[in-house]
């Protein structure tokens, strides 16, 4: 998507070969700011402190990270050591596990001299296929906002959206927001509704800040005030992302998801996800069984933002002594969501469509076709 006008990445190969250019997603909206990962310590730096965060973003951060050990050490014991490291740094987003594993599988078969340039290989591959998962997540999405359109004469359709799950989050497109876009290009007459998305406002600093630079209508609005919004017959749908859903199709995703869903439950609003089929955990009979990530007290007593003289400052939003609880991620039952738009199409979050969708992405690397890329050509 653009920055500036601009068509960009969220993570690319350095010129130099070796290193990995990130956007530090700490520091926007107000500084633009490219980090150079040099080391596995700097890749896992940046995934733990948030410089990249959001799901699909965080695997490919960690298939390059992964790259970076094996200049030193190829072996079999220096891949599992680098990916056990990188995969402890956020234990909530599966597709941190996931792209370890994609790396792992591609590499233990091969001589330890051909490695290092496989591994580079692979990582650019897995970035290229989560472009295209998400353009076709756009795609299948976008078929549900023109339905929506056809019945509003020309009004806008008024879409709601938590946290990023926006190109940041991904290395392009997004998921959530992946329809929204599609619709926007194609004419489609959309608004969308911001959560903020306390404590770190990704909704205000990175998902504004997208939508802003593609021209997208939108209005950002505090996280409290989605349930009034929707009683008053403003939100005609809601879309949102997840760090990881289980097999019975609960999904996990930031912290707030749920009180939305309920909201959109109890005013019949329809409630999608969009997701990446490597976000699913098959190992996970339960959404209650995905492990939630607990952050530092001072994303919730401190905010980070600019002052009028154009610098940034930090501050104290309490008296000092008071403490904060910060679990960074909530459960939304499968009961509470409409559908989980995936790149092989939308289904119902019930058991026999989970076991189908299950059955196409096994179906799809039998066949080697997850490469969607090559598929895509
Ligand atoms: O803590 P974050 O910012 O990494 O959380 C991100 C989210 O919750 C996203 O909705 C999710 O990762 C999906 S990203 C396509």
């Amino acid at each position: 998507m653009r920055l500036n006008g601009k068509p960009t990445l969220t993570i690319w190969l350095n010129e130099d070969g070796k290193t990995v250019d990130i956007i530090d997603q700490t520091k926007l909206p107000h500084q633009l700011v490219v980090e150079n990962l040099k080391t596995t310590e700097d890749a896992a730096r940046a995934i733990k402190d948030m410089l990249v965060r959001g799901a699909p973003l965080i695997g490919a951060t960690a298939a390059y990270g992964l790259c970076l050990a094996l200049h030193e050490d190829a072996s079999d014991e220096s891949i599992i050591e680098a990916s056990d490291y990188l995969n402890k740094q956020r234990p909530t987003a599966v597709n941190l596990r996931w792209a370890l594993e994609v790396m792992g599988g591609h590499l233990k078969p091969l001589p330890v001299e051909q490695r290092l340039e496989a591994a580079y290989g692979k990582a650019a591959e897995i970035v290229k296929d989560d472009i295209e998962v998400n353009r076709r997540i756009g795609l299948h999405g976008l078929e549900i906002i023109r339905k929506i359109a056809d019945k509003k004469n020309g009004e806008p359709v008024n879409i709601l959206t938590h946290c990023n799950a926006g190109w940041l989050a991904t290395t392009d497109w997004g998921t959530a927001t992946s329809p929204i876009y599609h619709a926007h290009r194609e004419g489609i007459p959309v608004h969308v509704w911001v959560d903020e998305t306390r404590p770190r406002n990704q909704g205000a600093a990175l998902t504004a800040y997208e939508l802003l630079h593609e021209n997208v209508p939108h209005t950002l609005i505090v996280d409290n005030a989605g349930g009034h919004l929707m009683q008053h017959g403003k939100v005609d749908i809601c879309i949102v992302g997840t760090d990881r859903t289980a097999a019975n199709g609960d999904v996990a995703n930031k912290i707030g998801t749920y009180l939305k869903a309920l909201a959109a439950h109890d005013n019949n609003i329809p409630f999608y996800v969009g997701l990446p089929t490597s976000t699913i955990d098959w190992t996970l009979n339960s959404g209650f069984d995905i492990p939630i990530e607990e952050r530092s007290e001072d994303e919730v007593l401190k905010v980070w933002g600019a002052l009028d003289d154009g610098s940034n400052a930090e501050v104290l939003i309490t008296a000092p002594g008071v403490k904060a609880a910060n679990p960074a991620f909530d459960v939304t039952p499968a009961k509470y969501v409409t559908g989980l738009i995936t790149e092989y199409g939308v289904i119902e979050p019930n058991e026999t469509a989970m076991a189908k969708l299950k059955h196409k992405q096994q179906e799809a690397r039998a066949n080697d076709t997850n490469n969607l890329v090559n598929e895509a050509s």
